[in-house]
């Protein structure tokens, strides 16, 4: 199919699709910063800058395992999946209020808005927090919080979405669940993370049975370093509405076949998947392919302060080590965005809108 192509009946006006032909390579990085874009997949913990990491670790009274924050950063140096969560949970484990929740997040949502992301959806790991002490409630309201005030004081609206540690039991997923039920309403639904390995999606198939009962929507991580079979169980056993990376469905014709036909969302990670070694580079990167492949693909940060860049890096670095995407690739990446995100209706069509008038003009 052609990636320019949405299978939707589409408002795109002839004015857009004409902009779109005719806009230059060298105008990309301008357009890619100025867009209108929507970030799906952001681990709310892996915004957490060295800074402040060292920050919090001070107002927490805290004593951290490296002098300074340089020599923190250079610790960023990831081998695969696993080398970066050790990391990653030992980087978190100075979240201790609900201040701290909160700073965090702001922290991330001002990084966000001057990358117009206008809207963001955060995943969150309650257990990273719960299993050292602190109470699920410290977590959600400082979380809360942020998003509250990213609308009132940036103009980002923001949803949370709560990740189950797929290398934890599914026996403590359920009971983060229980803990989650009070809080209901701040949160619009579950994801699965952390190591993919030796963890299939089956592990979790009667959590995410219960998480749909209650309403919640259910997004997974799959194909990230795990095999396309990981992908179809998220899609058959989990039920999931959005994969998270989805990458290696690449190495399954069948498989990016009914991806493509059911408009599937891939929340891809870029900057993650060089820095995890899932591509050897950039330029290895699979995201124009998935595109022409006619799937509905965005571009996302994973988490941002460990891997080299918040939203506009990841799509800049892209497009620089990628030449067969143009500004055709960047209108649909954006306009993915906002058709995979779990916002209204209404509001989805405002931000499209906005988007088509960002490229009228370009
Ligand atoms: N993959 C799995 N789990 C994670 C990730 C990721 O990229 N980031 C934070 N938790
Ligand atoms: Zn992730």
């Amino acid at each position: 199919m052609n990636p320019t192509t949405p299978p939707e009946k589409t408002a795109m006006t002839a004015t857009i699709d004409a902009a779109l032909a005719s806009i230059p390579r060298e105008r990309l990085p301008a357009l890619l910063q100025r867009m209108p874009k929507a970030e799906l997949h952001i681990h709310i913990e892996g915004s957490l800058e060295p800074e402040l990491i060292f920050a919090l670790a001070q107002r927490n009274g805290l004593s951290l395992p490296y002098t300074s924050v340089e020599a923190l950063r250079a610790a960023y140096a990831f081998k695969d999946l696993q080398s970066f969560l050790d990391i990653y949970y030992a980087g978190a484990s100075v979240l201790l209020t609900e201040e701290d929740f909160f700073d965090m997040a702001m922290a991330y949502f001002r990084r966000a808005a001057a990358d117009h992301v206008v809207h963001a959806e955060l995943f969150f790991d309650p257990q990273t927090h719960t299993d050292r002490g602190v109470p699920f409630a410290t977590v959600i309201d400082g979380l809360t919080r942020a998003v509250d005030a990213a609308q009132r004081e940036l103009g980002v609206s923001a949803l949370l979405i709560m990740c189950f540690l797929r290398h934890l039991s599914e026996e403590a997923a359920f009971e983060t669940l229980e803990q989650a039920l009070p809080h209901r309403k701040k949160i619009i639904g579950v994801g699965l993370d952390s190591g993919e390995h030796g963890n299939p999606p089956e592990k979790f198939a009667r959590v995410f049975a219960r998480c749909k009962e209650l309403g919640f929507r259910l997004v997974a991580h799959a194909g990230e370093e795990g095999p396309p079979a990981y992908i179809w169980s998220a899609l058959d056993v989990l039920h999931v509405e959005r994969i998270d990376h989805g990458v290696r469905c690449a190495g399954d014709p069948a498989l990016v076949a009914r991806l493509a036909a059911e408009r599937m969302p891939l929340t891809v990670c870029p900057l993650s998947n060089v820095k995890l070694c899932v591509f050897k580079s950039m330029a290895e990167h699979n995201l124009a392919s998935l595109l022409d492949a006619g799937l509905c693909a965005t571009v996302n940060s994973d988490d941002p302060a460990y891997f080299g860049g918040y939203m506009n890096a990841n799509f800049t670095e892209a497009f620089a080590a990628l030449p067969q995407l143009t500004a055709r690739h960047a209108h649909r990446l954006a306009a993915n965005s906002f058709e995979a995100s779990f916002a209204g209706a209404a509001q989805k069509l405002r931000w499209k809108t906005a988007l088509d008038a960002a490229f009228a003009q370009a």
